[in-house]
């Protein structure tokens, strides 16, 4: 079976708060568990940045469904290429917010504020990867 990795971002339509944030994860963690989906959420600034890993069809179908969701929206596709091994597979769905390790990775980047928008591939897969060693514990 195909294995792909998709990245994108997206804006949240309004400000989340933590429980609209623990909704979302739970949600996402029994779904992409029952998928056998995996990867990782970054949220601050309004901005979401997401990996998900898994099968093709799950995964794009997966997708389509979140792209729909009324809680972000300017849903931006960054990457989508098959993959031969998860660099995420140990989260169902990871998850980092914008602590200090957070901004210290942005600040290596250059930036001094989350905006996936001027990330390239390479960035946003690098700073989800350093992130998911960081997460937040929501
Ligand atoms: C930024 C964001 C990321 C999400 N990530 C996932 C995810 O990885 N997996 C998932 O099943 N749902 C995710 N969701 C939630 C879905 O959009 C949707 O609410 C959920 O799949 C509906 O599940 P249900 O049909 O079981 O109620 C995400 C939502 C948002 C706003």
């Amino acid at each position: 079976m195909t294995q792909v990795r998709l990245l994108y971002f997206s804006r949240a339509t309004r400000d989340m708060s933590l429980s609209d944030l623990k909704d979302i994860l739970g949600k996402a963690r029994a779904n992409n568990d029952s998928l056998e989906v995996c990867g990782m959420l970054c949220y601050e600034n309004r901005y979401f940045l997401q990996a998900l890993e898994g099968e093709r069809s799950a995964l794009n179908e997966l997708y389509l469904d979140i792209a729909e969701d009324p809680r972000h929206d300017e849903i931006t596709l960054i990457s989508y290429c098959e993959v031969d091994s998860p660099t995420f597979e140990r989260w169902k769905m990871g998850y980092a917010a914008g602590s200090a390790e957070f901004y210290r990775l942005l600040k290596e980047m250059g930036q001094t504020e989350f905006s996936p928008a001027v990330m390239n591939e390479a960035q946003a897969l690098s700073f989800l990867k350093l992130m998911s060693g960081n997460q937040s514990g929501i």
